[in-house]
């Protein structure tokens, strides 16, 4: 199957009341980890990358490691997607690289100033057949390059929601509410305002709804770097319950990058303490691709509900 746009896979997610999976990619293990986990437990997958996933790995060797997937996983409906973009410019580079799906991030504006970028981005984007996720409202943390304290961290306003949508023609729109990115989500208990989630699923029920920052920053994981060396104290995500919940109430899509950071860390970690002499990558970037792969695969089949809906 070539690569598809979102469109199909929210339309089927969002009447059968389930999420899709979107992970952030980097390199060819993180790649083959996630395709591997998605034709396992027969889900469909959103790749993305972000801007300075691009730098670092070159779009010219990403686009084709993701042919190089979809030709061995023909059967997975797989998506490219730019996350985080920051400007018309870097999205449209995408957009003219293959990309099917493209996020423009100009959360950090007025309302105004949004709006006009993010339009700017969807009638180009649409011309070329490509899909466009949006943002409203801020997540506290750190946004690609873009720093949000904590104390500016706002909800997503439901009214300017649905403005804004008809006001954009946006494919779909990330929302704010009590997420972030990285590995420090919480101080306390974890906590999303599902009250804000229904009141935008019913303002616009027919926009696909897009969750950032949920990582789970999966316990084990974060156990097993700290133990083999690493230094991580006090790191909390969003539980699995939380995200389950999500997934049954409207949204569509659900960002994980911070989850498969630490799986890829855990598993280099634990061959270098266990091994001192292993100096050859494959020794140790093989059991951590299998972690990552692990790591996807519960979230696809426990999680988000997106396994056996190929
Ligand atoms: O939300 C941001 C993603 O975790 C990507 O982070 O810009 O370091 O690639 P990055
Ligand atoms: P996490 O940091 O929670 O993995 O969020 C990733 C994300 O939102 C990518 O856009
Ligand atoms: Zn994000």
């Amino acid at each position: 199957m070539p690569l598809v746009t979102t469109k199909e896979m929210f339309k089927k997610s969002m009447k059968e009341g389930y999420a899709i999976g979107a992970f952030n990619v980097n390199n060819m293990e993180i790649i083959q980890a996630i395709m591997d986990a998605a034709a396992e437990s027969k889900s469909p997958v959103i790749l993305q990358a972000s801007s300075s996933a691009i730098k670092y790995a070159r779009i010219n060797y990403l686009m084709k490691m993701v042919e190089a997937a979809i030709e061995e996983h023909p059967e997975v409906p797989v998506a490219i997607h730019l996350d985080h973009g920051p400007d018309f410019e870097t999205a449209k580079m995408c957009i003219d690289a293959g990309f099917t799906s493209v996020m423009i991030d100009a959360s950090k504006y007025d309302f105004e100033k949004n709006v006009e970028i993010t339009k700017k981005v969807v009638d180009y984007a649409h011309m070329k057949g490509v899909v466009v996720e949006a943002e409203l409202g801020t997540l506290a943390g750190v946004e690609d390059e873009v720093n949000v304290s904590d104390d500016d961290a706002r909800y997503t306003n439901p009214e300017q929601a649905k403005e804004f949508v008809e006001k954009t023609g946006c494919d779909s729109l990330a929302i704010a509410i009590g997420t972030s990115h990285g590995a420090y989500k919480f101080k306390g208990e974890a906590k999303l305002r599902f009250d804000i989630l229904a009141k935008v699923k019913e303002l616009i029920p027919n926009t696909p709804i897009v969750l950032h920052g949920a990582s789970t920053v999966i316990p084990e994981l974060v156990e097993m770097c700290n133990k083999y060396g690493g230094d991580i104290p006090g790191a909390k995500g969003v539980p699995d319950e939380i995200l389950n919940k999500a997934s049954k109430s409207g949204v569509s899509k659900i960002n994980v990058d911070t989850d498969l950071r630490l799986a890829m860390t855990a598993g280099i970690r634990k061959v270098f303490v266990e091994e001192p002499n292993a100096f050859d990558p494959r020794k140790y970037l093989s059991p951590a691709r299998e972690l990552i792969k692990e790591t996807v695969k519960h979230k696809m089949i426990d999680v988000f509900g997106s396994s056996n809906k190929i």
